[in-house]
């Protein structure tokens, strides 16, 4: 009998480093702010693995986690949040990020490119002017992004994971609207396929763009901290800081920081 893996977990194993999201989004709010932030929203939260990260740090800290999707929000509820000590320090909410009611952060993440999702300006505008508005006066707005040459591609990579091989699936992109399909596929070892276990359809936004839309969306401070190098491997260090030059990579992946 071959074992039916849950994609859930796969993803959790194969796509999120929480730990280390986390780590960057404490150690950076405490470098602008001179202090450290409780209250924390994570905005298409998915299972809430990072919002639960985020709870396991300190017993002050309190999340919310944000989705739309009722089943990844019921998948959270019964396989992340049983394993935290303070469980009612995490709450997830079934709503749009544009208008969850979930006010006076001191943090709120856009993370996995999810924001990627609203594809016109206005709209992505829009939701940027209701996170403003749901932070404290001394709140930060952290995003992720990705880019670089390749990321305009169509190309598979596959990655070895514990059990199982995860596809990443750049299926197609149109440069005239800079839209793309990608998907995340897995196979089990003893060969089961889990063919589109994932789906987005989102835009390519470029790092010029976003920090326009967020100045446009009334945040006085923009920055994009851009990943080291590691002189050895030549591959990044991990260590991401404020920078104003990036390098040309063929794929790159970067954090933005906002603040209100
Ligand atoms: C790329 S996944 C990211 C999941 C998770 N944040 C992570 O880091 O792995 C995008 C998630 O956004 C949710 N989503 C899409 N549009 C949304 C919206 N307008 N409001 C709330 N959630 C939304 C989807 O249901 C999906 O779970």
């Amino acid at each position: 009998m071959k074992k039916i893996l849950d994609i859930h977990q796969m993803y959790q194993e194969s796509v999120q480093c929480v730990e280390a999201e986390i780590d960057f989004v404490e150690a950076t709010y405490f470098e602008i702010r001179g202090n450290h932030a409780r209250y924390l929203r994570e905005d298409f939260c998915g299972t809430g693995q990072t919002a639960a990260q985020w709870v396991s740090r300190n017993n002050n800290n309190k999340a919310w986690a944000v989705d739309l999707d009722e089943s990844v929000i019921d998948w959270g509820i019964h396989n992340v949040l049983p394993n935290l000590n303070q469980t009612e320090d995490l709450v997830y909410k079934i709503a749009d990020v544009r208008d969850s009611g979930i006010n006076n952060m001191d943090i709120v993440l856009a993370m996995n490119f999810s924001y990627f999702l609203f594809m016109q300006r206005q709209t992505l505008r829009d939701y940027f002017i209701s996170v403003r508005k749901s932070l404290e006066a001394t709140g930060v707005f952290f995003l992720d992004a990705f880019g670089g040459y390749e990321a305009a591609k169509e190309l598979k990579e596959e990655r070895e994971c514990d059990g199982f091989t995860y596809i990443w699936d750049q299926a197609s992109f149109n440069p005239i609207n800079s839209e793309m399909q990608c998907y995340i596929h897995f196979k089990s070892d003893d060969g089961v396929e889990y063919n589109k276990a994932f789906s987005y359809y989102w835009r390519l936004w470029t790092l010029p763009e976003l920090q326009e839309l967020l100045t446009e969306a009334g945040f006085s401070k923009v920055d994009v901290y851009w990943e080291g190098t590691d002189e050895k491997s030549g591959e990044g260090d991990g260590v991401f800081k404020a920078s104003k030059l990036g390098t040309a990579d063929a794929g790159w992946v970067c954090y933005i920081v906002a603040l209100p």
